[in-house]
């Protein structure tokens, strides 16, 4: 059986993107794999977030997880600061860490960019606490989207540079696993990109009907079809993706039609479209409020998660400490 290990950054509610690029796809794995899901609550350190908002945003995406269908008794699910096995894998992996590789990180020159008032240690070596993650339970497969390649290119280059280094065979060199043809990537409601916190175009999970028929009505659309058979600019196709992801195929072939002999109303589409939306986030908004209530849950869950993802961490940082000659006495 395979290791799969990812983890979410905590930084705030789940949207559509994020069900379809990658919770839904978990949830399929946990039941062929040993699965390992996190939330990555340390990673977000490194942009300084507000103390009294961390905690609010790792029960987000726990209680998220929970509500699209993550099972706790398949799948390990923690948070990355119960298990401080992490962090020490993550100081043993710096001393192999360097400096013109980590600074050379795509997503460490961006973030030096956007935040240079805050271009801390942490953020320069946020691919190292990845690799520590992941490497922690010494993963095979790590679903993630194209955006954390360049993280999983370096988490290979360490695992591979301490088998040569201490001249043993004990880290696995883990790959991405991206779904190939299953892959659903949900653009923006903004007309071109792909849908993203930062850029505003969401439609969150747990967003209120209401929310969502506001956003979907608002999405941009152009003067419709001049020519029958005409290609969709990139803010219609847009449209027809997500309603592919959440409608019913007749729906879609309906929408088409429509479009190849220029007789689509947008207003028709999007309301389509909300309503096809609503029905599909409903049950996993109405689980979120369960659950989100149910502290003796969550706490039920977290700590069978960190007991056992601690006890997987816990058997590798004493194999990687003996390897590097830290003996007890
Ligand atoms: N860096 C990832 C992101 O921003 C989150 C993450 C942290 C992660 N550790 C991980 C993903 C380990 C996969 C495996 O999306």
């Amino acid at each position: 059986m395979d290791t799969v290990l990812s983890g979410i950054r905590a930084t705030g509610h789940l949207h559509m993107g994020n069900y379809f690029g990658a919770l839904r796809n978990f949830v399929r794995m946990q039941h062929e794999n040993r699965c390992f899901f996190f939330i990555a609550d340390y990673h977000s350190l490194t942009t300084h977030p507000d103390p009294s908002v961390l905690h609010g945003n790792v029960k987000d995406i726990l209680c998220e997880y929970l509500a699209a269908g993550l099972d706790p008794e398949k799948a390990t699910i923690y948070v990355q600061s119960d298990v401080p096995e992490t962090v020490e894998l993550y100081l043993l992996l710096n001393m192999h860490a360097y400096l013109g590789e980590l600074s050379k990180t795509v997503s460490f020159k961006e973030k030096a960019r956007k935040q240079p008032q805050n271009v801390n240690a942490g953020l320069l070596t946020y691919p190292t606490l990845m690799a520590a993650d992941i490497l922690v339970h010494n993963s095979d497969k790590v679903p993630v989207g194209k955006d954390q390649e360049q993280h999983l290119e370096l988490t290979r280059v360490f695992a591979r540079r301490f088998n040569n280094m201490y001249g043993v065979n004990y880290f696995k060199e883990p790959a991405a696993y991206n779904f190939g043809q299953e892959l659903i990537k949900i653009p923006g409601l903004d007309g071109s990109g792909k849908m993203g916190k930062s850029e505003g175009n969401c439609v969150y999970l747990c967003d209120e009907p209401k929310a969502i028929q506001k956003k979907v009505m608002k999405a941009l659309t152009d003067q419709g079809p001049t020519e029958p058979n005409s290609p969709k600019p990139e803010c219609i196709e847009n449209l027809f993706t997500i309603m592919k992801a959440v409608s019913t195929p007749d729906t879609l072939d309906y929408f088409n039609e429509k479009w190849n002999t220029c007789e689509i109303r947008y207003g028709d589409m999007k309301k389509q479209l909300a309503a096809d939306i609503i029905a599909f986030t409903t049950p996993i908004r109405e689980r979120y409020m369960e659950i989100v209530n149910d502290d003796a849950y969550l706490h039920r869950v977290t700590a069978m998660g960190a007991e056992r993802a601690r006890e997987s961490a816990a058997k590798t940082v004493r194999e990687v400490r003996e390897i590097m000659g830290i003996k007890p006495f």
